[in-house]
This record gives C-alpha cells, structure tokens and sequence, in this order.
C-alpha cells in the first residue's frame, strides 16, 4: 500500500494553557482528553484513505451503523512520555500495530498497516505534545480503536470502518496512586473460552466483564480476576490486566503467569516483565495457575507477592484475593520487594532514566 499522506486540520479553538494546566494538574485516568484526534477510513472498494489530524469531537453515525449493533469495535492502548531532556516518547508502540492487526483478523476486520498505525499515534501526539503530564509518574494515554462503519443491518463483516486516536493525559489508574488493591474472584461469569475471543483486544470482551467488575466493586475490591471457562480452576487474568505471583526472594526469585493460550490478552506489560525478570537472572514460569496453588502457597507464606500488570495499572500490587467462599492475603497486604522493584525498572526504561536494552522506547521528539 501507498504511504498514507495526512491532512492536518488544526482545532481552532484549543483549550487555554491555563485550563489545560490546571486539567493536568490531576487528571486521573480517561476522563480527560487532547484538543485533536487521528481518523483514517477504510472501505472494502478504497482500501485506507482520508487520514487527518483532526480537532477532537464528536462523531456523526447513521443509527444503522454496523459497530454499533454487533461491536466489530477493537481498541489499543499505549502510552507517550516525556524524556528527562524534554524530548516526547513512546513505549513498544509496534507491539501495539502488531496486536491490533491480530484483532483484525479474529474480529474480520481488514488489517490497519503497522506504519499508517505508527504514523497516525506519532502525529497525535507530536501535535498535543503539551498536553503530556509533566508530574511523578505522569504520561499520555493513547487509544487507537476501530469499528465498523458500513449503515447495513445484515451479520457480517462490514465493508467499511473507522479508525480513530485520540489521548488522554493520565495519571494513576487505580484512585489514590499505587496501592495493594484487591480483588474478587468471579465465581458466576467468566471471560473467555476456548476458541473465543479472548486474546483480541475487542470491545465485546469487556462489554462481557462488567457484570463480574460490578459484583467486585459491589464487594469493595478493585478488580475481577477470571477464572478458565472450563474447569474455572485456573487463573486467567484481571478484568484488564494480567497477573503474576512471586516465589522466593533475592537473586532467587521464580515469577509465575498463566500461558498464551487463547483466553487471555497478550499484554505488552505482561511480555516487557518476563524480559526485565529474565535480564536480572530471576526464573519465569508461564504455566497453568490454579486458584487453589494460588491460596495455598499465600496461606503457606511460600508465596510473598502477586501483581497486575498492564498499560494503565503499569505494575500493580494485589493484597487481598476474596471471592463466595474465599478470602487470603498476600504479604500481609502490602507490597513486596520484586513488585517494586519491577515496576520500578519498567517505569525507568519508559521515561528514559534507565537504560533500554530491548530498544522498546521511541523517540518522538
Ligand atoms: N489484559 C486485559 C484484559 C487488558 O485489557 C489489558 C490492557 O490492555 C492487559 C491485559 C494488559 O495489556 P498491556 O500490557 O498490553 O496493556
Ligand atoms: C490498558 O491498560 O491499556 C487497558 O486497555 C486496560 C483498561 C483501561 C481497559
């Protein structure tokens, strides 16, 4: 395909800088947004084309509009970052191209070229580089995501979509910064089974989840963990995140995730770890992980930490797992040496101030 050329249309009424500062100030996580989007169209007789810059706002659709009836509706989700030199970055944004084309074909979408993707976040985020949060573990969320477009009330791969970006400043994705949360194990629903769609990054999966992330909340934990749909006897993952658990201490410690097999997302976080946990030495396991060896080995004291991991949760701490008939604590609650020490290392590499071996960082500006 021919390179994509886009058309820059400046907003014409950006925020003020002094309202964008005082947003910035504390903008928790996806409530705010930057003053342009990324759009590019796709129709099965044009291929891509139409790609722009664009101010953010609304989108008109035909109430008829595919998307909107069966959810052929995927997203992404990546972050930008300032360089201590006052330079932009992005982290593993490839990894993200490449997944999203894997949710193409699951969901029978047409596959977003790896560079227009590159292309359309680079150009976004350049534009609203001003709005990166400059604070302690700041960064710009960014959502890539794409629907179907095509006004047809019929069951099928639409033969139009929309791809869109737009960006959101964020700061700590949990309320109150990183803390041990705790989570409920869903004991009615799960998430993915076998031959489903669990390992697309498609809206339907988490349309599906918030049933179980309201029992959790209703609760008082912070977040649903799946179990396999089939023998519901083995941990999956969060309702947005994946898990690890921890074994041993010091030079000797053994990280322990459920396996690709289908059901879970392939998290780019969850990949990034196993690499920084493998280039300290520490052993990784991606192996089934029952509930039941979970409880055990906390309840025994074997097990000293568990955590969630994703793009918005970044490392995150798990201190409690309650569920029916179910309820331990991890560490006595609070977070361990390992957990710290990853999310430490990964948050490093991310904004620039430890080396990147993996070359996972890009240079924006
Ligand atoms: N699992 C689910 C269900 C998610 O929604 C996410 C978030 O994107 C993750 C895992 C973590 O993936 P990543 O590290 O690529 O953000
Ligand atoms: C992410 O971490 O990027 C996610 O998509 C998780 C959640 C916000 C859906």
């Amino acid at each position: 395909m021919a390179t994509l050329d886009f058309e820059i249309r400046p907003n014409p009424a950006p925020v003020a800088a002094t309202q964008r500062a005082a947003l910035l100030a504390d903008p928790g996580f996806g409530r705010v947004f930057t003053d342009h989007m990324a759009t590019i169209r796709y129709s099965d007789a044009k291929g891509w084309y139409d790609a722009r810059i664009e101010p953010f706002g609304p989108i008109s659709l035909s109430p008829a509009t595919a998307g909107l009836h069966y959810a052929q509706e995927i997203f992404e989700g990546l972050k930008a970052y300032h360089a201590p030199d006052g330079g932009v970055t992005m982290f593993r944004p490839e990894a993200n191209a490449r997944r999203m084309q894997i949710t193409c074909d699951r969901m029978a979408m047409p596959r977003l070229p790896e560079e227009a993707f590159l292309t359309a976040v680079r150009l976004l985020v350049e534009r609203d580089r001003e709005w990166i949060p400059t604070q302690d573990g700041g960064s710009l969320y960014i959502r890539p995501f794409m629907f179907a477009t095509e006004v047809f009330l019929g069951v099928k791969p639409s033969s139009e979509y929309l791809f869109c970006v737009i960006a959101s400043p964020a700061g700590s994705y949990f309320a109150g910064g990183v803390h041990p949360v705790d989570v409920w194990v869903s004991a009615e629903y799960t998430r993915a089974a076998p031959g489903g769609t669990g390992a697309a990054k498609c809206a339907g999966n988490y349309a599906a989840s918030l049933a179980a992330q309201a029992e959790a909340i209703e609760a008082g934990c912070d977040q649903v963990v799946f179990l396999d749909a089939v023998e519901r006897r083995y941990v999956d993952e969060l309702g947005g995140m994946n898990v690890f658990s921890v074994y041993g201490e010091g030079d000797d410690v053994t990280l322990v995730t459920p396996p690709l097999a289908g059901t879970i997302l392939p998290g780019i976080t969850r990949d990034s770890v196993l690499s920084i946990a493998t280039d300290r030495g520490w052993r990784v396991e991606e192996r089934p992980y029952a509930l039941s060896e979970w409880q055990a080995d906390a309840e025994s004291g074997r097990l000293r930490e568990s955590f969630a991991c994703g793009t918005a949760a970044v490392v995150t701490p798990i201190g409690r797992i309650r569920g029916a008939d179910l309820d331990f604590t991890i560490g006595g609650g609070v977070e361990g040496p390992v957990t710290r020490r990853l999310r430490e290392t990964l948050l490093g590499i991310q904004h620039g101030e430890l080396p990147d071996p993996h070359g996972w960082v890009h240079r924006l500006l």
